[in-house]
């Protein structure tokens, strides 16, 4: 069984306590959130202020998807928010066994992402020091792109490389009812959705999106 996460990047920002009030009531446990610095990818997001706010008014766990140059000078912040689970991209940084071991150290599970272009093999020395993987399946920063078919190849590899081990996969990125589906069958634990679940009808795509991947 796998776990939808919702993205709350793809909520309505003027309703946000709504919307976060909508997932509690929906059973949501993890409740993805995007931080975007407008540098390492184009679009600009939630910043350790706005993260420590939404974590103080919600009772569930929170992953923090960090897109932003030089993650070293704000992963102190981003702990400090609260957030349970942590991820930091492979290509941001030189230094992404410092990020993963200082996310550790806090006591909270650490995770590394790679985005479309990077091989799953760069995972290979990290294995010991992370508790899920995040694949992404669009180019981090914008909404409403569209799946990458052959990231379902990567899903898979993954898999392969993480078995035995006690760490996740997760999957980000132009996730729908159908992919949803495809993504869990290649492998995936944990499944973000945005833009498939905050449209005109959230509680029955939610309710969809759960059933398929049962
Ligand atoms: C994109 C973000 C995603 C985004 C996914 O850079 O990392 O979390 O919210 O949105 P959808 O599911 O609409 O592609
Ligand atoms: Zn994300």
């Amino acid at each position: 069984m796998a776990q939808i996460l919702p993205s709350i990047f793809g909520a309505d920002i003027l309703r946000l306590r709504d919307e976060i009030t909508f997932l509690e009531q929906e059973q949501t446990q993890i409740l993805h959130v995007d931080l975007m610095d407008g540098t390492y990818v184009s679009n600009i997001a939630f910043g350790p202020n706005q993260i420590a706010a939404m974590k103080k008014a919600s009772a569930m766990v929170f992953d923090v998807h960090m897109m932003l140059a030089n993650p070293e000078r704000h992963i102190d912040d981003v702990i400090k928010t609260g957030a349970e689970m942590i991820s930091v991209h492979y290509e941001s940084t030189p230094h992404v066994h410092y990020i993963l071991q200082k996310i550790k150290k806090a006591g909270r599970k650490a995770g590394v992402v790679l985005n479309p272009g990077t091989p799953e093999s760069v995972i290979e020395y990290l294995l010991d020091g992370i508790d899920y993987v995040l694949i992404m399946t669009i180019n981090p920063g914008q909404p409403g792109q569209t799946f990458i078919e052959k990231s379902l190849e990567k899903i898979r590899n993954t898999k392969k490389m993480v078995a035995g081990r006690n760490i996740q996969i997760e999957v980000d990125g132009g996730v729908n009812i159908e992919i949803a589906k495809k993504v869990k069958e290649a492998g995936a634990d944990l499944i973000v959705v945005g833009g498939a679940l905050f449209n005109s009808t959230p509680k029955e795509s939610y309710q969809a999106l759960k059933a398929v991947v049962q």
